[in-house]
């Protein structure tokens, strides 16, 4: 497309079931704030939306682990994310959330007006059903042995030990973990998107973008395309209590599916910031769509989403969908389950005033065609060996000289050299480049390019060598650093895309607006007084690298099963423990047994009956301390005997990794005898 008249630029909506970290922020957050703070700085029209995605089974999994419900998770989780990206400087106009009243009303008006115009297969199918829980389960509430692997712990939609992707029907011994039952096949009708049919659309779309969407983009949707099968019908609908209710008759307890409601959250969030014109940023042809996301979400904005508008019929479609791959951490992918990450509300309370130096070593190795790495050494490098030696030390150079020697007066020009023309001649070109790459997406290319121009200031002065000149020729050290400060102000303006927080820093102390232009002669500020700069970066030293990379090291220990534990055994169903019934005791008697230093003879008050328990405990308790304690017995084991005496259940009892035995019980120490444990 030509020059669009506007933009309509989207981030990934994260989800609201955890904060985030590097990860989402190298992946699409920040690439996404540069290219819209570059736009706006250029004068364009543009619109920056984003918000959080609050349904789907990512959420209800969570709310499960924790005790709460749905919208106590996602209403945590949302301020947080929301805080956090504020935190560095991402600037969504609006950020809206997907459990809004008015995202109901839209996501339910887009499915009904695709279901009225026939857009929908109506289908049965054989789904998964937890008898006990008396629900449908989704993909990621079954788990069975895997097929390929044999991993007895693999999920409905994927095995996380070999990575093969499956069904919840490839999976051997399939169980429920809501409740481990054996789920049934029970048959249950949904609503499909029939990607088969529009499949010739979705080609021609996609082939439309050869060469202009990037190389992984358009590679992972051509192999969507030309899979043996081609594309399949996809269900937009769910049998799931959580989410948009699926606005038909005889859909109750059916929802709809996260990735129809989804990415009409960006709809949702233009409408809330825009209600009277967002039309215009959705509808108009001159509106260039653009969606950045991570290499997980492509399929979803190349071939399902834009299957959704072409159905829905008014929309225009993603024009861009620039995708990011991957970010490592300390060689190890980053996971949230593993707590193996850096996130960003503790970034930004451990490193308050250093937004920028996160958003620079992030861009300046962001995996934009591969997957990367983010390691604590190269943040500190990128902070100490560029930052501060070469950005900063450049305009704190200029800035300091111009103090001493003029009393930070803008410095009046003598004639200017053939080396002082290229400089300033130079940086109209240096802003080009470097908008040209953001246009294209070169986030990494655009910041070097940036970087170069600091480069050229410091090797203009070290060349130059004001510092020496000013005592021989005052006039000349004049010059140079006249046009040491149009660089400086060149950086203050070029700059704020990628270091927001820096560049506004500069341009306060250059008395200098915003904005992209730089004019032909290289000559930005030509008069005024400046302010006395302030560091723009400091050292970072080993200690708080040091600090981090212990932090990760304890992480690792926790996730790495001591030695002398012994490994989980092999796992029960859940039929099988319920066999089992363990009640509180109280203990009324306790004596050794003679001639033993190990066992002690107990009588027990079970609730249900007194009863004589022998118990291996002797070593680790005296039959004193045992009288009147609340013990937790296995009431139902079958009973033998033991130096003659017959036992009559079981002690329950925790040995630790040095061999020493507790009791287990309850907290409060009353409990009933006879309550059961369960
Ligand atoms: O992968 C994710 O985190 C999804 N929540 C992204 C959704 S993007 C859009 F469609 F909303
Ligand atoms: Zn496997």
């Amino acid at each position: 497309m030509d020059q669009p008249k506007r933009y309509t630029v989207t981030a990934a909506l994260p989800y609201a079931n955890g904060p985030i970290h590097i990860g989402h922020l190298a992946g699409c957050y920040l690439p996404s704030d540069i290219y819209v703070r570059y736009l706006r700085l250029k004068g364009r029209d543009v619109k920056f939306l984003c918000g959080s995605d609050e349904h789907g089974v990512a959420i209800t999994i969570k709310a499960r682990k924790e005790g709460k419900t749905p919208q106590q998770v996602v209403d945590h989780f949302h301020g947080m994310m929301r805080d956090a990206l504020r935190g560095f400087g991402i600037s969504f106009d609006h950020y809206s959330r997907t459990s809004s009243p008015l995202h109901k009303e839209i996501a339910t008006e887009f499915f009904l007006k695709i279901y009225e115009k026939g857009g929908f297969e109506e289908k049965e199918t054989e789904q998964y059903y937890d008898p006990e829980a008396g629900q449908f389960l989704a993909d990621r509430y079954i788990v069975g042995e895997c097929p390929n692997c044999h991993y007895d712990h693999a999920y409905g939609d994927q095995c996380e030990r070999c990575g093969t992707s499956l069904s919840p029907t490839d999976l051997i011994n399939p169980r429920s973990t809501l409740s481990g039952a054996k789920p049934e096949l029970r048959t249950t009708k949904n609503w499909f998107l029939p990607l088969d049919k529009l499949s010739p659309r979705i080609r021609e779309y996609v082939e439309s973008h050869k060469g202009d969407w990037k190389s992984n983009v358009y590679g992972q949707c051509k192999s969507w395309l030309d899979a043996g099968d081609g594309l399949q019908p996809r269900s937009m609908t769910r049998d799931l209590d959580w989410g948009v209710p699926v606005p038909l008759d005889g859909a109750e307890g059916k929802v709809l599916y996260v990735w129809f409601d989804a990415p009409l959250g960006y709809i949702t969030s233009t409408r809330e910031l825009l209600p009277d014109s967002w039309e215009t940023w959705w509808k108009d042809k001159d509106t260039k769509l653009v969606h950045f996301i991570g290499k997980d979400n492509i399929v979803f904005h190349c071939i399902i989403f834009p299957a959704i508008l072409m159905e829905h019929g008014e929309y225009i479609l993603p024009d861009q969908v620039p995708a990011n791959e991957f970010l490592n951490l300390e060689g190890e992918k980053i996971s949230t389950s593993r707590n193996w990450a850096v996130w960003l509300h503790e970034y930004l309370e451990e490193f308050p005033g250093k937004e920028d130096v996160l958003r620079y070593a992030l861009c300046a190795s962001a995996p934009e065609t591969k997957d990367n790495d983010f390691t604590w050494k190269d943040f500190q490098a990128r902070n100490n060996n560029e930052l501060v030696a070469i950005l900063g030390n450049f305009y704190n150079r200029v800035m300091v000289l111009i103090q001493k020697y003029y009393n930070g007066q803008v410095p009046t020009p003598g004639d200017l050299l053939d080396e002082d023309q290229k400089v300033l001649k130079g940086l109209k070109d240096a802003s080009e480049r470097i908008g040209g790459s953001l246009e294209n997406y070169k986030f990494r290319e655009s910041l070097f390019e940036l970087m170069n121009l600091a480069r050229t200031g410091n090797k203009y002065l070290a060349d130059s060598e004001p510092w020496k000149v000013v005592k021989t020729d005052p006039k000349r050290a004049e010059t140079i650093l006249f046009v040491g400060l149009q660089v400086a102000g060149a950086l203050a303006k070029l700059s704020e895309p990628f270091l927001p927080f820096t560049a506004q820093k500069m341009q306060e102390d250059l008395h200098l607006q915003g904005g992209w232009d730089i004019p032909a002669d290289g000559k930005l500020i030509i008069d005024g007084k400046l302010d006395a700069p302030g560091l723009l970066f400091e050292k970072i030293e080993d200690q708080e690298i040091e600090a981090q990379l212990n932090k990760l090291e304890e992480t690792k220990k926790m996730n790495t099963p001591v030695s002398n534990i012994p490994p989980a055994k092999a796992e029960v169903q859940f039929d099988d423990f319920m066999k089992m019934d363990i009640r509180i005791a109280k203990v009324l008697e306790a004596e050794v047994v003679p001639k033993t230093d190990k066992l002690l003879k107990l009588k027990v008050d079970t609730g249900i009956d007194q009863r004589t328990i022998v118990s291996g405990i002797a070593e680790h308790y005296s039959p004193e301390e045992m009288i009147g304690k609340q013990v937790s017995v296995l009431v139902n084991l079958a009973p033998r005997k033991i130096r003659g005496i017959e036992s009559q259940g079981m002690i329950l009892m925790a040995e630790d990794s040095e061999g020493a035995l507790h009791l287990v019980h309850t907290d409060k120490g009353d409990t009933q005898p006879g309550s059961q444990v369960g």
